[in-house]
């Protein structure tokens, strides 16, 4: 028999005979005993393995062996007399698979993070990445599972997109062109002569196609990576991330809101019943009572506030922001922080922001003014879902696109879809990586994630 680690921990040990493999993570070795422990990723706790030196003649193996060193053993399962494990493999037969010189960078049981984002390719060896990537599994498990229960079809929305989805201009262009020499018309670049035949970007947001499978089967989501051009060096922001974006038809944003709050309460709900050993983990050595404050968002309804009144709350707050709000300001992280942890304490959902400030598609409020978007603001990250009903009337939308200098040739199916059929649809996008970050109460968005990207880091 040939289990994970996770599985044998579970067993009781009658002196079953198996097979183990994985890395050695530490080795005490002494003359007529050894203990090791053993890794294999599948759970955060390690099998301990005791080798009876004078019964088995292993010490060449014993010896050669090293942090990092990868191994296959065959022992006998039996109760442990330590405290911290409830059973031990009496390993009777060791083969080395890999040595792990004595360089092995990650030696010392614990490094900065700054370190390990140094050596991406080794951090999932360590307990927190380890813990981080396990998590982040289980996320994605549990928001496909919300959706397929939900209904909601999973489209698969592209990542080559020749469209601005959030007309902010902050993309990646893809091209074959020669960039020493590209062919020219009249001074400019002529892109009929590129790959697509015209300009073409990886996508900010899957939402606008998302929004053509809506209106069509209804509800829909999209779950794939998203890429901005952004020159924000922080600890939430990455060039290369993952959204989540449900869409729904015939859904106005008290139904949107709704839903993203019911969501975000079963995906934390999920992570409390599946990771509890990895959650525990977290709450105690990465961010002290995360437990708790979960299950306090799990228990109470989100704060419902428009932006005007949340711009009111912060400018009597009096305090000194480094960025001063005033109405037509977009919110900074510091603002959505303070709005969470200083006023609201907990969740809060801010609506009705002006338009000046939001995307082209959102639906315009009688005021002519603000736009029926909403955003879902977290203690200690801020945003972490931004979404908005649609502007569905097909007059409205022309205007707000020409208004805003926008191509309305590069959305004429986007426009059709106003013309055909239209319905009032709503959606939103969550961050995944700040849903990570939120979970696992990690400080730098660029742990969350296996290979960060970012400005001026792109190295796995
Ligand atoms: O608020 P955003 O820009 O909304 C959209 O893209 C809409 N199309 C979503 C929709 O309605 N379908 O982005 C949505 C979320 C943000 O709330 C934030 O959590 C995350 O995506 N996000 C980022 N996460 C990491 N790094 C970045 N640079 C991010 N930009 C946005
Ligand atoms: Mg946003």
């Amino acid at each position: 028999m040939n289990t994970r680690i996770k599985d044998i921990l579970k067993l009781t040990g009658n002196g079953q005979e198996m097979t183990v493999e994985g890395w050695i993570r530490t080795k005490r070795d002494s003359k007529s005993v050894c203990f090791m422990e053993l890794t294999d990723g599948s759970s955060l706790k390690n099998l301990q393995i005791i080798v009876d030196k004078e019964k088995y003649e292993l010490d060449k193996e014993i010896e050669r062996i090293s942090t990092g060193a990868s191994v296959r053993i065959i022992g006998h399962l039996v109760p442990s007399p330590g405290k911290n494990q409830s059973v031990e493999l009496q390993g009777s037969s060791i083969e080395i698979l890999g040595d792990s010189p004595s360089d092995y960078p990650l030696q010392k049981k614990r490094h900065s993070f700054e370190f390990l984002r140094e050596i991406a390719h080794l951090r999932p060896r360590t307990n927190t990445i380890a813990a981080v990537t396990r998590v982040r599994n289980a996320l994605s498990y549990g928001i496909h599972t919300f959706f397929q229960e939900n209904g909601f079809i999973y489209i698969h929305t592209p990542i080559i997109s020749a469209s601005d989805a959030e007309g902010a201009g902050e993309m990646f262009q893809v091209t074959t062109l020669d960039l020493d020499a590209p062919p020219k018309t009249d001074g400019k670049v002529d892109y009929t002569k590129d790959f697509f035949g015209k300009k073409a970007n990886l996508t900010v947001s899957g939402q606008l196609e998302a929004e053509i499978y809506a209106t069509a089967l209804k509800n829909v989501y999209t779950f794939g990576p998203t890429f901005r051009a952004e020159n924000s060096n922080t600890s939430r922001h990455l060039a290369e991330f993952w959204m989540v974006e449900p869409e729904l038809a015939f859904c106005s944003l008290d139904g949107n809101m709704e839903m993203a709050e019911k969501f975000l309460k079963y995906i934390l709900q999920y992570t409390l019943d599946t990771c509890g050993e990895d959650m525990e983990f977290f709450n105690k050595f990465i961010h002290k009572g995360i437990l708790e404050s979960l299950q306090h968002v799990i228990d109470t309804p989100f704060t419902h506030v428009s932006y005007t009144e949340a711009v009111k709350h912060l400018e009597k707050a009096g305090k000194n922001f480094e960025y001063p709000v005033s109405w037509g300001k977009d919110l900074q992280s510091e603002h959505e922080k303070y709005l969470t942890e200083e006023i609201f304490n907990g969740p809060v959902i801010v609506t009705d922001y002006p338009k000046e400030i939001k995307a082209f598609y959102m639906k315009l409020n009688s005021d002519n003014k603000t736009v029926r978007a909403m955003d879902i603001l977290v203690p200690r990250l801020g945003e972490i879902i931004g979404g908005s009903e649609r502007e569905n009337d097909y007059g409205k939308l022309l205007n707000r696109i020409d208004e805003l200098g926008l191509d309305k040739e590069d959305y004429w199916w986007y426009l059709d879809l106003r013309k055909y059929g239209s319905v009032p649809h709503s959606g939103f996008g969550l961050g995944f990586e700040r849903l990570v970050q939120y979970v696992t109460g990690m400080q730098n968005i660029r742990d969350v994630i296996p290979f960060p990207r970012a400005v001026k880091t792109a190295e796995f």
